[in-house]
């Protein structure tokens, strides 16, 4: 029987990972999936760079063409990362009647509705376990796994870089730039790391998942989404003497006929499993009404833990070629025609716990002008300590809240941060607690 064959087009970290998965894990391949799954070409606009993973120089070519146009590559992964460039490669590679793997998120969040309608059109499979958590195997969770659920909740760590940074921020003192450092060199950060540290790698991440599990067209745009580039170290200190560990989340809630995708800095119980979650290790929690909760661990950016997601794909398409069943799982887990516009909660709708830390000078009133203001807002407090005495300058007021309607909370900061008395903008942070779901 023949092969099943591969061309690769980017031959960067991810790409070494997946040729050093495929090539380490050679035999084990072809016994599971009966033939062999043969690495015919790799594709790069600089092949003399040394990489960490070598490739026989004949394998090699700095022409795409010869990878899109050769009739004998059945799979072309896309690995080029970026948007447009990635885009025509994946509508060519369809056009000329290969299936493709992909771990680009962005450009799944921006063009995958579109991507998936021509791949279906044409009978081509995409595979993109890769763009969402790694190596975590949540796409196929979600398409198959659970598709006996409705899903209800999805809450998870989704960017390692960030969960690293705050991780070395929380626990190895380290200032933000620093750990952004660290977490570069080890291979984990976006060429652009700003889409990792402002959360917008979550929310390409989010819009995928939230789409898999709602059974709705990805909707990148409707994502809410605050990164991590403002928290101050003593956020993390403060949240910690209450209990709670600053996660960057990303949430989404099917709930009263609505869906909530938000990605901001939350505060959970440092109790709660999802606390446990350090350095560039991904997790996702979800909620289905067969199964109940589940969570889902491990590593969500590297060399190898990405490889290992790009070659599950390769070998699922490889078997649905062998087997003519190319499509067999719809892209977005639901069938095409049954996606549904379901409505977008949009973020001052959206109930939860809060941190407040104020800015505000340290004399007589200033807790019962800034109360009375929440209480007009019908915000209620639940702890509230303040760091510090400086006669002069401001002091640090932290305050914990029940769950409160986001619209009040921001009205009702609009007034406290005009108060004389308060001296900078306050710093807000989401919490997620037992109040607000009782996963925590
Ligand atoms: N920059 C991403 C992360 C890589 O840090 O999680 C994996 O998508």
């Amino acid at each position: 029987m023949r092969s099943i064959r591969v061309g690769l087009i980017g031959w960067g970290t991810v790409g070494c990972g997946v040729i050093q998965v495929l090539r380490e894990n050679e035999a084990d391949i072809r016994n599971r999936l009966g033939v062999p799954l043969e690495l015919r070409r790799v594709a790069d606009l600089d092949i003399d760079r040394p990489r960490p993973v070598s490739v026989p120089r004949d394998l090699l070519t700095n022409r795409i063409d010869d990878i899109l146009n050769d009739p004998d590559i059945d799979i072309v992964v896309e690995l080029i990362g970026g948007l447009d460039a990635a885009r025509e490669v994946i509508r060519r590679a369809i056009d000329s009647g290969k299936h493709v793997v992909t771990a680009n998120k962005a450009l799944l969040a921006h063009s995958g509705n579109e991507l998936f309608r021509v791949a279906a059109e044409r009978g081509r499979a995409i595979g993109f376990e890769a763009s969402v958590a790694g190596g975590i195997p949540l796409i196929k969770a979600l398409r198959e796994g659970l598709a006996g659920n409705r899903i209800q909740t999805i809450f998870g760590i989704l960017n390692g870089t960030a969960n690293y940074i705050l991780t070395r921020m929380a626990e190895g003192g380290l200032s933000f730039e620093d750990a952004l450092g660290e977490a570069q060199q080890m291979g984990y950060a976006e060429a652009n790391p700003a889409l990792d540290v402002e959360g917008i790698d979550t929310a390409h991440k989010l819009a995928i998942a939230s789409a898999l599990s709602f059974g709705t067209p990805i909707r990148f745009d409707e994502v809410y989404t605050e990164g991590i580039s403002h928290i101050d170290p003593d956020d993390i200190q403060f949240g910690e003497e209450f209990g709670y560990s600053l996660k960057l989340l990303a949430i989404a809630r099917h709930m009263d006929g609505r869906i909530e995708t938000r990605v901001h800095p939350t505060l959970i119980p440092r109790h709660h499993v999802l606390a446990s979650v350090k350095g560039a290790y991904n997790a996702v929690h979800v909620q289905g009404n067969a199964v109940g909760n589940i969570m889902l661990y491990g590593m969500g950016a590297g060399m190898m833990p990405t490889g290992s997601a790009v070659v599950g794909d390769l070998i699922d398409l490889a078997r649905d070629i062998l087997g003519s069943t190319p499509g067999r799982v719809p892209a977005l887990a639901f069938q095409p025609d049954r996606l549904a516009e379901i409505a977008i909660k949009p973020i001052a709708d959206v109930s939860t716990c809060y941190y407040f830390r104020f800015s505000a000078l340290d004399q007589p009133g200033v807790l019962s002008k800034v109360s009375g203001i929440l209480g007009k807002y019908h915000i209620s407090i639940a702890a509230v300590i303040q760091k510090g005495r400086r006669k002069a300058s401001s002091v640090p007021i932290v305050m914990l809240t029940h769950e409160a309607l986001e619209s009040n909370v921001r009205a009702a900061l609009a007034e406290i941060d005009q108060l004389d008395i308060v001296t900078a903008p306050t710093q807000i942070i989401r919490i997620e607690n037992q109040e607000t779901n009782n996963f925590f």
